[in-house]
């Protein structure tokens, strides 16, 4: 994918002036071209007496781009981490290894770095745990560079999957007054020097409103007017979870389709999501997932070929209980029908059916939020709900059928005490209401999945509110 300094080459054969290049597209061109201009940051200086080697990265790619330089052109400032400007000739290198080199005729350095300062080293492999410590320059580090260019190719992969496959992109509101998953895990929003006076003036908006933890309600608004939706934005969970899974601030995918009855077709479209959008970012980002799968997670490139081919498996929860309460292990958690599926016990499902992605089907009514649909399978027994748990990580994807039926719908919203501040949701149930599903994919989950990393801020450019830092 060659950008905006390669059609300019193609469109001026005779190059008047020296043409900027990205480094990815230096690195793309087959044979030698006139004058070029290539900024980035210096990764490798190495001075020998007839010749200096420099490698330049820009962002671009993994790879750097070799500079070979006359030794009268090294200074002081020339150091790893600087920022520099190189003009001269694209030639074609002789080393196996690159396609093309830059034989610098000038070169700027446009911004030193205090090497002794600067917390990263040229030509160290620094493990993901000490560049945590840097979150504002570890982006400068090969794995984080890697790490962000597949973010953003996932990103578009996921976006395309949707618009190619009809959906509407539907941006959902950050703040809201509802708690969609009922689970109380909220970030409350208020102006940060209100003086309370009275309880209605302690609220900006008048009523409680909150950092969204999910955009579904409203993803199932637009589905009474769009049949296929999706939102893909940032998620708040006040969780207080410090695990290597959670997130204060995460991205969510969801989607929403009407005129769905079977909890199959929303399966069918997480497992084209997830098979989809893997496969693009293999073939998009080859270089930089190698990455990952050769000092990261060195196992995970053959198993994630294996998933790909073939389907996902399903199981029922009921199903889930049992082969818990038959496993020789002993749990921390004792299986229960009615309680939820712990991290061990995910852990387990996942192990005894081959390491390979379990959905979990119709759990527990009592267990799940009021939207999800009731199966009818006995008194308030069991729900159309289905969860999406991968090796290494436990849940990914979480989804329904939701509850179209008014008198369902209001005789739980009532029981809940919710009636009033869902007079809304239980509108949609009256003006049109057609069964309807849907599903969110935990964005830095996948990423951690796809890659093989632990710990969930390894897969985020900054690590917000973690510990150490408040970016
Ligand atoms: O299972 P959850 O809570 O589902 C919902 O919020 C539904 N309303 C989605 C829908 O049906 N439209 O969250 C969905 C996914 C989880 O499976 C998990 O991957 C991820 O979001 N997730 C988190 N990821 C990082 N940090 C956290 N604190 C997360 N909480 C949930
Ligand atoms: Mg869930």
């Amino acid at each position: 994918m060659l950008g905006a300094g390669w059609r300019a080459l193609r469109r001026c054969s005779s190059l008047p002036r020296a043409v900027r290049l990205r480094v990815r597209e230096a690195l793309g061109l087959r044979d030698p071209v006139g004058e070029v201009k290539v900024q980035g940051w210096v990764r490798s200086v190495r001075s020998q007496k007839e010749v200096l080697f420099l490698h330049i990265n820009d962002g671009s790619s993994l790879e750097s781009l070799q500079v070979v330089a006359d030794p009268s052109l090294e200074n002081r400032d020339l150091t790893f981490g600087s920022a520099v400007e190189v003009q001269g000739k694209l030639v074609k290198s002789p080393h196996r290894k690159q396609n093309m080199e830059l034989k610098a005729e000038t070169i700027r350095v446009v911004g030193p770095c205090d090497t002794w300062s600067f917390p990263l080293k040229m030509k160290e492999r620094h493990p993901l745990e000490y560049v945590r410590q840097f979150p504002h320059l570890r982006c400068r580090n090969n794995t984080l560079g890697s790490l962000l260019r597949i973010r953003s190719e996932a990103t578009a992969a996921i976006h395309s999957f949707f618009q190619d496959n009809g959906y509407m992109h539907i941006h959902t509101p950050i703040i809201t007054s509802n708690d969609c998953e009922g689970a109380g895990e909220l970030f409350q929003i208020e102006k940060s020097n209100e003086v309370k006076e009275s309880a209605e003036k302690t609220h900006f908006f008048n009523v409680p409103a909150f950092l969204t933890v999910s955009g579904q309600l409203h993803l199932e608004v637009m589905a009474g007017a769009f049949t296929h939706v999706f939102t893909f934005g940032p998620t708040f969970r006040a969780e207080n979870s410090q695990s290597r899974r959670h997130l204060a601030e995460f991205y969510m995918v969801e989607a929403e389709l009407s005129f769905t009855e079977s909890l199959q077709d929303i399966m069918q479209v997480i497992e084209d999501l997830f098979k989809t959008t893997t496969s693009t970012v293999l073939s998009k980002c080859p270089r930089d997932v190698e990455l990952f799968h050769k000092y990261i997670a060195p196992a995970q490139k053959d198993r994630l070929e294996q998933v790909l081919k073939n389907k996902f498996v399903t199981i029922s929860y009921n199903e889930a209980v049992e082969i818990l309460k038959q496993a020789s292990q002993t749990f921390t958690f004792k299986p229960e029908w009615g309680c939820d599926l712990q991290k061990e016990h995910e852990k387990y499902l996942v192990q005894h059916c081959g390491e390979v992605p379990v959905f979990v089907v119709n759990y527990p009514y009592d267990l799940k939020p009021f939207y999800m649909r009731d199966n009818e399978d006995g008194p308030q027994h069991t729900v159309a709900a289905v969860d999406l748990l991968v090796p290494g990580i436990g849940e990914l994807c979480g989804g329904s059928l939701r509850e179209e039926r008014l008198p369902f719908l209001e005789s739980r919203l009532q029981r809940l005490g919710l009636t009033d501040a869902y007079q809304w949701y239980l509108d949609l149930r009256k003006f049109g209401s057609v069964p309807h599903g849907g599903f969110g994919m935990g964005f830095e989950r996948y990423l951690q999945y796809l890659l093989g990393v632990d710990n969930i801020k390894d897969v985020i450019p900054f690590p917000r509110f973690s510990h150490s830092c408040l970016l």
